[in-house]
């Protein structure tokens, strides 16, 4: 597969031009990558209005993920989440209303996205929750909450796979929405590399309509690249408008060192990594089992994602310490789970002093305790609250109050209470289960 902007920054980067164009370093290495930073010269096409190798890579990535179109963002899931929820209640099929029913443990880019696009939302709640992290949604649940809706969201919205690697039955979720005449968007920021397992388990290939993909996160591609997919089946108007949408919410000035890594991505899927990843899922296999002939409790994930549940009195922040001091750092820890993200690009060494940084469990384990999330209730829209005047409170003063701004750790960036929520005394106990010290509320 041919990678026309990596070939031409290449090119461009050989011919040692005298740069009197941005960026200011001019090409001079001071971190060792600034060679091949350019911007908008000519004949390196422009993101927001591509027509060449910028769109010839993306009509590769295109192919690779066998969507009805694939477009490159610089900025993350983040601005996908942002461009996807524009598209979908701009192009939204007829009959249905402009609001959007989503899964509440959501990115907070999502509730920033309700502000800036001024949108209302009906959350779908867990049956059971044992973490923030997690809400699973049955096929029943969506149902019913469809069925009892005067007029079809404009979408509705998935986080697949969450934090902890729990994954929606995409499938039957995507059918329960097209019966009802509205549209499936997934944030699939932690599952790019799904598409190239053997079946795909990728949400397009399940049923999705739009979907985004933190390429980042699980594909060997610099911070911040990140793929918009309209599938096949969505309306035709979301393909068109999608790269309005995505400049909507973007900087003129996305970074061709992204794009660069996005487009010698599309090589590496096409070549040998489908057999990579299958390698990789099986040899994670086995050190899940070797986990728990261990003693440790290792939750059901997505292939790419170790997952393992803290032992009584061990918090998943305790085991995290434990690691970094044998030299392995993990992704997420929090007091119930500790979460390790791996890719074909881990060595068989990196999974060695893993093994041996954790060692045998000899703690025991209690039930998984019931975490129930925090129903507020909606006091404000999301947009007024969040452009209201707010003021910073210690958490325990936040009860009764409004909050402003979603106030979350990152990771997992999954806000506890929502902007226009009056928190109440659940959403206090999960601040302090998080350790959230402060809350912007309203004035
Ligand atoms: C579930 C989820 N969605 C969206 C995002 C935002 O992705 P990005 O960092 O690519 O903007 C994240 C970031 O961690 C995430 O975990």
């Amino acid at each position: 597969m041919d990678t026309p902007i990596y070939d031409f920054l290449r090119r461009y980067n050989g011919a040692d031009m005298a740069r009197f164009h941005m960026p200011g370093h001019k090409g001079r290495p001071f971190l060792g990558c600034e060679p091949l930073d350019i911007t908008e010269v000519h004949g390196a096409d422009a993101l927001y209005e591509a027509d060449g190798i910028i769109a010839q890579s993306e009509a590769n990535a295109t192919a690779l993920f066998g969507s009805r179109r694939t477009l490159y963002s610089t900025e993350g899931s983040s601005q996908c989440i942002r461009a996807m929820l524009y598209l979908a209640l701009t192009c939204r099929p007829s009959g249905t209303a402009p609001f959007i029913v989503a899964a509440r443990n959501v990115h907070k880019a999502f509730v920033y996205a309700a502000a800036l696009l001024d949108f209302e939302v009906v959350w779908l709640w867990p049956e059971e929750s044992s973490s923030l992290c997690a809400c699973p949604v049955s096929p029943e649940n969506l149902e019913k909450t469809l069925a009892a809706l005067p007029a079809p969201p404009a979408a509705v919205y998935l986080t697949s796979p969450d934090y902890l690697g729990g994954m929606a039955d995409i499938a039957t979720l995507a059918k329960i929405c097209h019966a009802h005449g509205t549209v499936l968007a997934v944030d699939n920021a932690h599952g790019a590399y799904l598409r190239f397992l053997s079946p795909s388990r990728h949400p397009l290939d399940l049923g999705a309509d739009l979907c985004c993909d933190s390429a980042h996160k699980t594909l060997p591609v610099l911070t911040g690249g990140a793929y918009l997919h309209i599938g096949k089946c969505a309306p035709a108007a979301m393909a068109e408008r999608a790269k309005s949408a995505l400049a909507l919410f973007g900087s003129t000035s996305p970074s061709y060192l992204t794009m660069a890594s996005l487009d010698l991505c599309n090589r590496y899927l096409a070549e040998d990594y489908p057999t990579r990843l299958a390698e990789t899922v099986q040899r994670l296999f086995a050190l899940r089992e070797t986990l728990t002939a261990r003693g440790w409790r290792v939750e059901d994930s997505d292939p790419l994602r170790l997952t393992i549940a803290a032992p009584a009195g061990f918090p998943g922040t305790a085991l995290a310490d434990r690691l970094r001091q044998s030299g392995v750092e993990c992704e997420y820890a929090d007091r119930d789970f500790l979460v390790l993200m791996v890719t074909p690009e881990n060595t068989p060494a990196d999974f060695d002093r893993l093994l041996a940084a954790l060692g045998e469990n000899r703690t025991p384990y209690t039930l998984p305790m019931s975490l129930p999330l925090a129903q507020g209730k909606r006091a404000w829209s999301i947009r007024e609250a969040l452009f209201a005047p707010q003021e910073t409170v210690p958490a325990e003063k936040a009860l009764g109050r409004v909050c402003g701004a979603p106030t979350v750790a990152c990771p997992p960036a999954i806000p506890i209470a929502v902007s226009g929520e009056v928190i109440g005394p659940e959403a206090l106990a999960l601040f302090r289960y998080y350790g959230v010290e402060t809350v912007d509320v309203l004035k």
